[in-house]
C-alpha cells in the first residue's frame, strides 16, 4: 500500500494557498505518496471529512482565491482529547506526515500533533505576514495589491472633493501590509503598532505641512492592531477642517486571484514540506529566508520575535512630505 501524507488549510484564508495545496498533492503523488486532502482546518480529522486526492483534484486551482481545502479555527482540536483524536485518526488512515498551511496558531496545533506520533510541517500561510521566523507569508503580496488597488480608488474620490481619507488595512497586530501599501499609495502618515505615534505631531502636523506646500487631498494609512479610524477621521476633520472620511478595507482583502509571487512561493514551499516529510522529518515549519526556502523546528519557530522593517518605515515617512 502506498503510504499516505495528509494537507489541510487552517486559521483565515489566504490567497495562494490553493496553489500550496496544489503543490502538495502534485509533489507527494510524484515521489509515490497517497494524498489525503483533510477539509475545514483541524476540524475535518475530528469529523473524518477527508477526501482523497488526484492529480486533477487540483487542475485550475492555482489561480483562485480561497482555499478549495476551506478553513476553520477549531476550538475542540485544541485540547489534549482534541490532539489524542486527531492522531488516531490519522493512525487509522495510514497519514504518515501532514502538510499544515496557516499561521502561528496553526503551527502550534501542528506541533501538539507532532508530539503525539504524527509529523507536521507547517507553511505559513496568512494575508499578514506575522510569522516571526519567515520574511514572507503567502498571500501577503496579493493582499497588498489588493489594498493598494482599493486605496488608488480612494484618492481618486478624495482627490475630486479635496478630502482627506482614512483607510484602515488588515494585518491583525501587524503593521507590515499597512506600512507596505502606505508607501505604495504615497500616504501622508503610516500608523503601525510597532511605531509608538502622537496624533497631532504624526498626523496633523503632516497633514498641515503638506496642506501649506499646496496639497489638497490627504491618505492616512492604519493598521488593524491601531484601529480607531472612525474617531481619528472626526479628529483630523475638527482640528483641521478638512472634510475627512473613514474607510475600513476588509475582507475584500482576503480574496481575489493569487498574484505571480504568491502563487511561486506557495509552490515552492509546498514541495519543501513534500520533500521534508518524504525524509520521515516533522514538527517543522517552512519559512523564506533572502528568497530561499529553509525549514526551522516549529518551537523554535514560535519563540521567535517577529521584527518591524523600522528603516522602511523611516524611508515612507521621509518621502511622504
Ligand atoms: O489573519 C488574517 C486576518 O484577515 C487578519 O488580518 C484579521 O485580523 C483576521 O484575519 C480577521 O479574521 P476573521 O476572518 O475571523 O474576521
Amino acid at each position: 500500500m502506498a503510504k499516505s501524507i495528509a494537507v489541510l488549510t487552517s486559521g483565515g484564508d489566504a490567497p495562494g494557498m490553493n496553489a500550496a495545496v496544489r503543490a502538495v498533492v502534485r509533489a507527494g503523488i510524484y515521489k509515490g505518496f497517497k494524498v489525503v486532502g483533510v477539509h475545514r482546518g483541524y476540524n475535518g480529522l475530528l469529523n473524518n471529512d477527508v477526501v482523497e486526492m488526484n492529480l486533477r483534484s487540483v487542475s485550475d486551482i492555482i489561480n483562485r482565491g480561497g482555499t478549495l481545502l476551506y478553513t476553520a479555527r477549531s476550538e475542540e482540536y485544541n485540547t489534549p482529547a482534541g490532539v489524542k483524536k486527531a492522531a488516531d485518526f490519522c493512525r487509522s488512515l495510514g497519514v504518515e506526515g501532514l502538510v499544515v498551511i496557516g499561521g502561528d496558531g496553526s503551527f502550534r496545533g501542528a506541533r501538539d500533533l507532532s508530539n503525539a506520533g504524527i509529523p507536521c510541517v507547517g507553511i505559513p500561510g496568512t494575508i499578514d505576514n506575522d510569522i516571526a521566523c519567515s520574511e514572507y507569508t503567502i498571500g501577503f503580496d496579493t493582499a497588498m495589491n489588493t489594498a493598494m488597488e482599493m486605496v488608488d480608488k480612494i484618492r481618486d474620490t478624495a482627490q475630486s472633493h479635496d478630502r482627506c481619507s482614512v483607510v484602515e488595512v488588515m494585518g491583525r497586530r501587524c503593521g507590515d501590509i499597512a506600512l507596505e501599501t502606505g508607501i505604495a499609495c504615497g500616504a501622508t502618515s503610516i500608523l503601525v503598532p510597532e511605531v509608538p505615534y502622537e496624533i497631532e505631531k504624526d498626523v496633523i502636523s503632516r497633514i498641515y505641512e503638506q496642506k501649506s506646500t499646496g496639497k489638497k487631498h490627504f491618505i492616512i494609512v492604519v493598521a488593524e492592531g491601531v484601529g480607531g479610524v472612525d474617531d481619528l477621521a472626526k479628529y483630523i476633520e475638527k482640528r483641521t477642517g478638512i472634510e475627512t472620511r473613514a474607510t475600513i478595507l476588509g475582507h475584500v482583502q482576503r480574496g481575489g486571484s493569487p498574484t505571480l509571487r504568491d502563487r511561486l512561493i506557495a509552490t515552492a514551499m509546498g514541495v519543501e514540506a513534500v520533500e521534508l516529510l518524504e525524509k520521515g522529518i516533522g514538527n517543522r515549519v517552512i519559512a523564506l529566508k533572502g528568497n530561499k526556502v529553509i525549514n526551522y523546528d516549529i518551537t523554535e519557530a514560535l519563540n521567535m520575535e517577529r521584527k518591524f522593517d523600522k528603516h522602511l518605515y523611516e524611508v515612507a515617512m521621509e518621502v511622504s512630505i
